[in-house]
């Protein structure tokens, strides 16, 4: 039987302390990648999926993001006064973009209770997880990729990307065995931030999960794990674990963006303008002449 259309589910609720005090009183999610806020990217990929329904699970300081996503009907209107149509086009894209629905996570108890929080919203259908940390390239698509291979395998699938062996601590690491596909594998197992010694291979989760219902039950009853915080990886070890049911990877070898430090938060603002035609011409010879002088 087809199974009911995705949702997309956009954790926004951390409390972003490496970009303090930026981050005392607007989210994370709403520090601007060039002239965007982090999020509208990733809401941007879930419509580009063709995923319309977009639920975010937000913590402190919410307004700023649904606010983001609703219409301004004074700032359009003086927008509309000045005759300035191309931003007041940028101003309403972000409210027209998808439907935008909230859910507030409550107590902080990590990424799998805040994707947890999305049960009543979601109910029976299949949903894509897009973190905000991770912004991926619009000209490299990997969602479309992994809805197809959810559709194929009837299975969890994430995105796994090759990391250097000294960053593999920060992130969810699978072991894997080859598909037929070069870029898909079947993943026999999963855990959450190991030391590099303990890494099962260099695949890092990226964060992006197509993620059956069924997830909800297993995060329901999944104990604390890693950082004292109930860990998606963890349920998704469970479902790897069963071979009735089973998780695959798909392998990203395009371009990433991680905004969730300082520094790669930078980089991806320098890469992002430089590649802008309404930036680039004029910032990669500044940015030349600059790097000579260091
Ligand atoms: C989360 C997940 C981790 C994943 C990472 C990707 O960690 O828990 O498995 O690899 O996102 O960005 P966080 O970065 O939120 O600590």
């Amino acid at each position: 039987m087809p199974h009911k259309p995705f949702k997309a589910v956009i954790p926004a609720a951390g409390l972003g302390t490496r970009f303090l005090p930026a981050t005392k009183a607007m989210p994370k999610e709403m520090l601007p990648v060039v002239d965007k806020p982090a999020i509208q990217y990733v809401v941007e990929e879930a419509v580009d999926a063709g995923i319309q329904d977009v639920l975010i699970i937000i913590g402190r300081n919410k307004n700023n993001i649904a606010n983001h996503f609703d219409s301004m009907p004074e700032l359009e209107s003086t927008l509309e006064r000045k005759g300035d149509h191309e931003r007041l086009a940028k101003v309403q894209h972000s409210s027209d973009l998808a439907d935008i629905h909230l859910v507030r996570q409550g107590e902080p108890r990590g990424l799998g209770h805040a994707v947890w929080r999305a049960k009543g919203h979601v109910g029976d259908h299949p949903m894509a997880v897009l973190l905000g940390d991770d912004l991926i390239d619009e000209r490299d698509p990997l969602l479309s990729t992994m809805l197809d291979q959810y559709d194929k395998h009837e299975a969890a699938v994430i995105a796994l990307m090759e990391v250097d062996p000294e960053h593999i601590h920060m992130y969810g690491v699978a072991s894997v065995e080859a598909t037929d596909d070069p870029d898909v594998v079947r993943v026999t197992g999963l855990v959450e931030k190991p030391n590099r010694e303990d890494a099962p291979s260099n695949l890092a989760i990226i964060g992006r999960y197509v993620l059956p219902p069924e997830v909800f039950e297993i995060l329901e009853r999944t104990e604390p794990g890693k950082g004292g915080e109930i860990q998606l990886t963890d349920a998704l070890q469970e479902l790897a674990a069963d071979p009735a049911r089973g998780v695959y990877g798909v392998i990203f070898r395009g371009r990433r963006y991680d905004t969730g430090d300082k520094l790669d938060y930078i980089k991806a603002i320098v890469q992002l303008a430089a590649d802008r035609d309404d930036l680039g011409p004029d910032l990669r010879p500044w940015f030349k002449e600059f790097a000579a002088t260091l």
